[in-house]
């Protein structure tokens, strides 16, 4: 954390949005019939980024190396080196955008170091991540040779803490230039004509700690600098986004707002950076014993899904200062790292944060997913750390046998990917008990949100039911608008840590959800326990 101490704006940001009793976030309101989810189909909010979907792949543990790329050599079918069947099932979930290359690895990783003949690359120890020496066989090239595989767009995320403005400038110009200037020649030299595009650009990580352990209003000004060095060539418009705030830290969120430009009107663009950064990890214990990723007790559980439901609370405060120097929302709020962090894997090394994902996994990433929805009007991205063998992972990979195998995580970025782009509708829960408060928080046991392809007279409604033993009969009250039809999905487990491996690759997969009827106000559904579940619907 850092060492600034709360400033004005901080202080009213708790008071604005801690109601007494001190916990914040959505609430379920009580009500004397049945438990309803009350969704207004005729009301829609603002448009739910598919950028909200993003993800993150470091050069952490087996990440990249093993992870997305095994090299040309490897008996695992891949193009060019890049796994075929982890692109084949990322391109399934429609991924928006990948953040490469960390997360702390980017503020020590020279990009130079790793363009041109592979063997001729210098290599470089990856200190934060188990102090292992890197060979850059991975390198600009293959990110964007992977991005185009995945049909994704790039975030890059360049290098305050020990890089340059000269090596973030020239980078820039090195991916997205056109002519004959020298680093667009240089790169034609490695063998790529045409310029990438590069929509995102990252101004170093967590400068605060790994990236620099700097004071708030120092980074500010180099933020300010660095930025206006990533130059917009040849077309490519790049959204340049400030290293954040961790968790609570308003004060560091304040600095940065203060040291934009050109918010005060609603013409223009914010400058010299138009986003800034914001991450959060959930676990369920402290810092040097997270807890376990599969064995974990029933308080845990609901300890852990209290804990995910504080990134919406971290989103609206934050905000909340945000919106105090930006109030016509030109700067965005990205929550580039956010998910689950255990203790490893037993037996594994701990420096590469490799860790299992079960049924509490999913219901973390759909909580997120709800919070997400109803902040869309400023939080334009999010990335789930991290997309292949390291923490909250949509896949696996075996070290030995290469066997593959989807999360339950996964499985929740495939249920909820109708959101990504549509318009967010409210979705009101109200339950007939008293909400229990864990971990200072009010934690409903139903999570709720919706949203709106007006164009194509479809709604998405996503349901969790929180309670790790009972099932849960809701009724879904929806208003404004004809609907003629419907299908839904669950994901649940056998048990609350039910999770995947390569002998049981479906203990967690998605099914239909038959338990659906027909109500007078729209349907009745009943929910297992620990599930999450996804409810389409046709519009009259
Ligand atoms: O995702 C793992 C690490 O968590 C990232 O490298 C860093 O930014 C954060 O502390």
């Amino acid at each position: 954390m850092t060492e600034n101490a709360p400033t004005l704006a901080s202080d009213l940001v708790s008071a604005l949005t801690t109601p007494a009793g001190g916990s914040t976030g959505p609430s379920a309101r009580r009500t004397t019939g049945p438990a309803r989810v009350v969704v207004d189909l005729d009301l829609p909010g603002a448009t739910i980024s598919r950028h909200l979907y993003g993800h993150f792949a470091e050069h952490l543990g087996r990440c990249i190396y093993g992870g997305f790329f095994v090299g040309e050599d490897s008996e695992i079918p891949n193009t060019r080196g890049i796994r075929d069947d982890v692109v084949a099932a990322l391109r399934a979930l429609h991924i928006p955008n990948l953040r490469w290359p960390g997360g702390c690895f980017a503020d020590e990783y020279h990009w130079k170091d790793g363009i041109g003949p592979r063997d001729q690359r210098p290599r470089m120890v990856n200190s934060h991540w188990g102090d292992v020496v890197e060979d850059n066989s991975f390198g600009t090239h293959e990110f964007l040779d992977l991005v185009e595989l995945l049909g994704t767009e790039a975030y890059v995320n360049g290098n305050v803490g020990s890089g340059t403005v000269q090596e973030m400038s020239e980078w820039i110009e090195y991916l997205t230039r056109a002519d004959d200037s020298p680093m667009a020649a240089l790169r034609r030299a490695n063998g790529r004509d045409e310029p990438w595009k590069v929509p995102f650009f990252g101004i170093g990580n967590e400068s605060w700690g790994c990236g620099g352990n700097m004071r708030a209003e120092d980074y500010a000004a180099l933020a300010r600098q660095y930025s206006t060095f990533v130059r917009d060539h040849a077309g490519n418009e790049v959204t340049r986004i400030a290293a954040g705030a961790s968790d609570g830290d308003l004060a560091w969120t304040e600095s940065l707002m203060r040291a934009v430009t050109n918010v005060e009107h609603a013409d223009g663009k914010a400058g010299p950076y138009q986003a800034i950064s914001l991450h959060y990890y959930t676990m369920s214990g402290p810092w040097s014993d997270k807890g376990s990723a599969t064995e974990f007790t029933e308080d845990e559980w609901y300890l852990t899904l209290a804990r995910a439901a504080r990134a919406e609370e971290h989103v609206a405060r934050h905000a909340t200062v945000m919106d105090r120097y930006d109030p016509h929302r030109k700067v965005g709020l990205v929550l580039d790292e956010w998910g689950t962090w255990w203790n490893v894997e037993p037996g594994t090394n701990p420096g590469f944060l490799y860790q299992q994902n079960t049924v509490r996994d999913a219901l973390v990433a759909a909580i997120h997913f709800d919070g997400f929805h109803r902040h869309a009007d400023r939080l334009i991205m999010a990335n789930i750390a991290q997309t292949v063998n390291v923490l909250q992972a949509m896949i696996l990979t075996d070290p030995e046998t290469g066997a593959l195998v989807l999360t339950p995580t996964y499985h929740v970025f495939a249920m909820n990917a109708g959101h990504q782009d549509a318009a967010a509708l409210d979705a009101h829960v109200l339950l007939p008990e008293e909400s229990e408060v864990v971990d200072g928080r009010v934690l409903p046991r139903i999570s709720a949100s919706a949203s709106l392809r007006a164009e194509e007279g479809t709604a998405l409604i996503s349901l969790s039911n929180l309670d790790a033993a009972e099932p849960r009969t809701l009724v879904l009250d929806l208003r404004g608008r004809e609907v003629v039809g419907h299908t839904a999905t669950v994901l649940t487990g056998a048990t609350t840590a039910a999770h995947n491996t390569p002998e049981q690759p479906e203990a967690v997969a998605p099914a239909p959800l038959t338990d659906v009827r027909e109500h007078p106000a729209g349907l009745e559904v009943t929910l297992p326990p620990h599930s999450v579940a996804t409810v389409q619907l046709q519009l009259g």
